[in-house]
């Protein structure tokens, strides 16, 4: 269980620009979930996924996960059971290595080791039956650079990359946003499949109500540091996307907008 504890951020303390974005803000979110987060561009849900991540320091509040308190966590150390896919498809990939050196850097994770033990053969089949999943045939590909894949591909790889070791959480952070329709489809339907099959915690960011609505068990949407929508299960269930950007329209309204 990963909770966010009366959470306080002040970006630019003390200058002009000084702005407020969490104030006690709190959110639980339960194991095995799998939440989508929707919000108007500034309202706060990169900054709370880099909270949960350790990417930026807190002013106060506690990041718990299992009861445990992990303020004290460096990133690169949560990283070790977060796996994050990111916006830009290259953000996740070497773009000069090959997808098999890809994997092995993904697959050691967290241990160290040497450039020169990167590249584990004996692991090649295991990576191959991850990357065949995929269904876009990468895995014949091993020694094809990453740099060389379309951005469908490579967030496709990045995805596998993420999910290849065990992890605590799957950070999703617009991670469909720059790839042409027909591919974010593809990708979303395998984020969908991997978060299943491998029993994720999963906190997606999307600015795309239709998986927002279609995908996942818990909906949230943030407006200026605040959650203004929270539903799950059932009730999830039961929102459509005319619902969500009817709420869109009121809070954009009542910002004067
Ligand atoms: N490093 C930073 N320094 C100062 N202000 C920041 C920083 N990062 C974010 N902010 C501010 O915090 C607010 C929330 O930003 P954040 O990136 O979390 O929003 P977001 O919901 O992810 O938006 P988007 O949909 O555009 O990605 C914005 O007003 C932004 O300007
Ligand atoms: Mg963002």
């Amino acid at each position: 269980m990963l909770e966010l504890k009366d959470i306080c951020k002040v970006y630019n303390p003390g200058s002009v620009n000084e702005m407020c974005l969490f104030d006690k803000f709190n959110l639980t979110i339960d194991q095995g979930s799998f939440v989508s987060i929707v919000g108007s561009n500034g309202s706060g849900k990169t900054s709370m996924l880099n909270i949960v991540c350790g990417s930026i320091p807190i002013d106060s509040g506690e990041v718990r996960i299992n009861g445990k308190n992990i303020n004290g966590k460096k990133d690169f150390c949560r990283y070790q059971t977060i796996g994050r896919v990111y916006q830009n498809p290259s953000m996740g990939t070497c773009p000069h290595m090959t997808i098999l050196e890809n994997m092995s850097l993904a697959d050691n994770k967290g241990k160290s080791f040497g450039l020169s033990k990167g590249v584990n053969r004996k692991h090649l089949d295991f990576y191959k039956e991850q990357l065949s999943v995929l269904g876009l045939g990468l895995e014949n590909k091993m020694d094809t650079l990453v740099g060389a894949l379309s951005g469908g591909q490579r967030q496709a790889v990045s995805l596998i990359m993420a999910t290849l070791t065990p992890l605590d959480f799957l950070i999703l952070d617009e991670h469909t946003a720059a790839l042409d329709p027909k591919t974010a489809e593809l990708i979303m339907a395998l984020t969908d499949k991997v978060v299943k099959e491998k029993h994720l915690t999963t906190m997606m960011v999307t600015h795309n109500l239709r998986y927002a609505v279609e995908y996942g068990d818990r909906l949230l949407m943030l407006d200026k540091g605040q959650i203004v929508l929270d539903k799950a299960g059932a009730d999830k269930a039961a929102i459509s996307v005319e619902d969500i950007l009817h709420l869109f329209n009121t809070i954009s309204i009542e910002c004067g907008n």
